[in-house]
């Protein structure tokens, strides 16, 4: 089966595209020769995900997928959440997204957050939806040079590092993006002894 990743982002790339199994040949963007702006207008993580994956379906008529993620603090109400990306501005790079984290996280006790990542499938037309979350905690100061985004601020509940600290297949065992995908290559695999 031909799928197309709805993204350019070569971290969640490299996050998935090793989580499927061979009979599922993933096609980024840019491999399938998609040069599209893909919006993210939307105040939730599902409607984004909906999307990006409708946008690319209507587009090329090849079953695909997109993901949308956020980083959801309790003691901050949920956000960044659906803005994870713009936190900090429009054009904000993650360490400045890191440092408003931070800033807005002070003086406060409660530092647990979670990363939710919410896929959205186009199977023959019809949409599913997978959900991946994973719990933890925001750190006092970055650390890590591994993954992206929030990566150097998240340690996942039971693990003693952050993210950007651990290697990809250490990421793998506690992410909200593993767990989307687990949900997802599990449904294809199902579907497909239905053929
Ligand atoms: P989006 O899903 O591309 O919209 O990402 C939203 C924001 O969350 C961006 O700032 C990403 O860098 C960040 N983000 C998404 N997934 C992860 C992750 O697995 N670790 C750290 N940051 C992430």
């Amino acid at each position: 089966m031909e799928l197309i990743f709805a993204t350019n982002n070569r971290h969640k790339i490299d996050e998935i595209r090793p989580l499927l199994p061979a009979a599922i040949k993933l096609r980024t963007l840019r491999e399938a020769g998609i040069e599209q702006d893909i919006p993210e207008p939307h105040p939730s993580l599902e409607e984004n995900a909906r999307e990006k994956s409708i946008v690319i379906y209507n587009l090329v008529k090849t079953n695909c997928f997109s993901e949308d993620t956020g980083l959801e603090v309790r003691a901050l109400n949920g956000a960044p959440g659906v803005k994870s990306a713009r936190y900090a501005g429009e054009n904000a790079v993650p360490e400045q997204n890191i440092q408003k984290l931070l800033a807005a996280l002070q003086n406060e006790k409660d530092r647990s957050a979670r990363f939710r990542t919410v896929i959205s499938l186009i199977l023959n037309g019809k949409e599913y939806q997978f959900e991946g979350i994973c719990e933890g905690r925001i750190s006092e100061t970055p650390s890590g040079i591994s993954g992206f985004g929030y990566d150097p601020v998240f340690i996942p509940d039971g693990a003693t590092q952050c993210f950007a600290e651990m290697s990809l297949e250490e990421k793998q065992v506690f992410s909200h993006r593993r767990k989307a995908t687990d949900q997802l290559v599990d449904f294809l695999l199902e579907e497909a002894t239905k053929l």
